[in-house]
């Protein structure tokens, strides 16, 4: 009896911890809030588009701070609110004869599908569709007593992402959005100018925390 006690004790207690390990690695899905925080940066498309008078636009890249909330009301599927640091854009007017910036934020909001959510992978591949709203503010343009004005956009997006586990919380993150961004752009005392098409591809990658 005094033999066979202790290693039933200890195999009961590997079983245990066994069991309690296998449920903890199965928990990535259902029930999980979870936070993305990277760096993020916005690409906008090449050609962006050509106002009146044949303007041509060129918008920069820029990266900030990126984060996201999010939430699995399923083991497959869930949804994520994409926020971010104000964007600051360089823009060039004419092939560069104007110069002129502006600022944006663009939430995105995602409804998600995780194809191996619910089981122990330690690799969580995501896809993504959603809608973007994107607000342009201290729009500047380098001509004398002339403001510019770009109005906020609605537009479609999408989503590719990874999440690698590190454990029950951690997780190694990166993803990529592409989103539908095109602006209506005035100058003051002449109105409007045309369309700007954004357009851009935004990648972030850092990690995860999931609770
Ligand atoms: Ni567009």
């Amino acid at each position: 009896m005094r033999n066979t006690a202790l290693p039933t004790l200890l195999a009961a207690g590997l079983a245990a911890a066994a069991i309690t390990t296998s449920a903890q690695a199965l928990a990535y899905g259902e029930g999980d809030f979870f936070t993305r925080v990277g760096a993020a940066h916005v690409n906008p498309k090449s050609d962006n588009g050509t106002l009146d008078g044949g303007i041509d636009v060129d918008v920069d890249s820029d990266t900030t701070l990126g984060f996201t909330l999010g939430y699995r009301f399923h083991d497959k599927l869930g949804v994520e609110l994409l926020a971010a640091l104000p964007f600051e854009h360089d823009i060039s007017l004419a092939d560069g004869a104007i110069d002129a910036s502006t600022k944006h934020l663009p939430p995105t909001l995602t409804l998600q599908y995780y194809p191996l959510g619910g089981t122990d992978s330690q690799f969580q591949p995501y896809a993504g569709v959603g809608l973007n709203y994107t607000t342009f503010f201290s729009e500047e343009v380098d001509i004398d007593g002339v403001d510019l004005d770009l109005d906020d956009s609605w537009g479609l997006a999408g989503q590719l992402g990874l999440d690698v586990l590190l454990d029950d919380n951690w997780a190694l993150n990166a993803a990529a959005w592409y989103i539908d961004i095109d602006t209506d752009a005035s100058l003051s005392g002449i109105g409007e100018m045309g369309t700007v098409n954004i357009d851009p591809w935004a990648f972030m990658a850092g990690i995860s925390y999931r609770f």
